[in-house]
C-alpha cells in the first residue's frame, strides 16, 4: 500500500479569508497579522499609532503583494473611523470574513511600558484613567463589532474573535508585581474593569446573531513574552501552571483555529490560552 502524504486538514485553513485585525501594530496584533499573511489570507491592519504605519508597511512589503494587505488607520471609540475601517476593507477585499478585536490599552510590565503605569493603590486610582480604558477597551470594542456585525449580515455571515484576558476571568495576584524592593506597583483597576466585559459580550454578540451566520469567541491570552525583567519573570514562572510566560507565536494556533472553518460549531466559547494560569 502506497502512503499518503500527510496534510492539515482543509478546515483549518484560513486561505483567502478576509481578516480585520485592530491594535494590529501592537504586539500580538502584528504577530498574528503576519502569521495569517503566510497562511495565505487577506489581512486588514488597523490601528490607531500612525507613527508606525510606514514601518510596519515596508516590512510587510518585503515578503507579501500589495493585493494581500491593507494597512488602515483606526480610532475604535469613534464610529466614523470603525465604519470607514469597514467600507475600505470591503472596498479592497470585496467582504469582511473574520473581525479580530485585539485593540486595547494595557498597562504592561515590560521594561519599555512598566514607568508609564500609575502607581496608586485601588482607593486613589484615577477616575480618568478608568475612563479612557473603558472608552477604548470596552465602548471602542463594541463600536468596531456593531460597524463589523451591520457587513457581515449585509454578506451573510462572518466570525468576531474578541481578545480577553485572565484579569476577564480572575484578579490579578499582586504578588505578580511585587519585586521585594519596597516599591509596591499593582495591576490597575481600569484594565480588569474594561476587560471584565469580554466574555460576556462575546457570550451577547454570539447568541444575538447565531441564526445569522455570524459567530463569535474569545481568546484569553496570558503574559505574553516580551523583553521583561529577571524579577518579573522569576515571580511569573512561581505563579504560573507551566512556569513560564507565553512565547507570542504560541497564539497563532489558536487564534488560527478559531478563524478558520475548523471552529464552525463554536460560538459564545472563551478559550483559555493561559500556560493554566486560570486552572488553580
Ligand atoms: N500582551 C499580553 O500579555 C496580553 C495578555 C492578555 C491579554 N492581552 C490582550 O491582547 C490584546 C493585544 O495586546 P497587545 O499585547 O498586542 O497590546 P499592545 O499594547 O502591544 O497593542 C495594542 C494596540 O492597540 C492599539 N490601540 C489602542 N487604542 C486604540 C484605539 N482606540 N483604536 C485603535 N487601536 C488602538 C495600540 O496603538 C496598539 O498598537 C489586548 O486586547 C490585550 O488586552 C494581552
Amino acid at each position: 500500500m502506497t502512503q499518503k502524504t500527510p496534510t492539515i486538514h482543509p478546515s483549518l485553513s484560513v486561505a483567502d479569508k478576509v481578516i480585520l485585525l485592530t491594535g494590529a501594530y501592537g504586539l500580538i496584533g502584528l504577530t498574528l497579522a503576519q502569521a495569517f499573511l503566510q497562511q495565505g489570507a487577506l489581512v486588514v491592519l488597523a490601528d490607531r499609532d500612525e507613527r508606525k504605519q510606514a514601518g510596519i508597511r515596508a516590512e510587510l512589503a518585503t515578503e507579501y503583494s500589495d493585493n494581500q494587505f491593507l494597512l488602515r488607520n483606526l480610532d475604535i471609540t469613534q464610529e466614523e473611523s470603525c465604519e470607514e475601517a469597514i467600507r475600505s476593507t470591503v472596498q479592497k477585499f470585496g467582504r469582511l470574513d473574520v473581525l479580530i478585536n485585539s485593540a486595547a490599552i494595557d498597562a504592561k510590565f515590560d521594561k519599555s511600558h512598566a514607568a508609564e503605569i500609575n502607581p496608586s493603590r485601588f482607593e486613589h486610582y484615577p477616575a480618568e484613567l478608568l475612563r479612557q480604558s473603558v472608552d477604548v477597551n470596552l465602548t471602542g470594542t463594541v463600536l468596531m463589532t456593531q460597524a463589523a456585525c451591520r457587513q457581515m449580515l449585509t454578506q451573510g455571515g462572518g466570525n468576531i474573535i474578541n481578545v480577553a484576558s485572565t484579569y476577564s476571568l480572575v484578579a490579578p495576584n499582586q504578588g505578580l508585581y511585587d519585586f521585594g524592593d519596597g516599591v509596591k506597583q499593582f495591576k490597575p483597576v481600569d484594565y480588569i474593569a474594561s476587560k471584565s466585559f469580554i466574555p460576556n459580550f462575546t457570550r451577547y454578540v454570539a447568541t444575538f446573531y447565531a441564526r445569522d451566520g455570524i459567530r463569535c469567541n474569545a481568546i484569553v491570552p496570558h503574559g505574553v513574552l516580551n523583553d521583561h525583567d529577571p524579577d518579573f519573570l522569576e515571580n511569573f514562572a512561581k505563579l504560573s501552571p507551566l512556569g513560564r510566560m507565553c512565547d507570542r507565536e504560541e497564539l497563532i494556533g489558536p487564534f488560527t483555529f478559531l478563524a478558520s472553518n475548523a471552529s464552525s460549531y463554536m460560538t459564545g466559547s472563551v478559550l483559555t490560552v493561559d500556560g493554566g494560569w486560570t486552572a488553580w
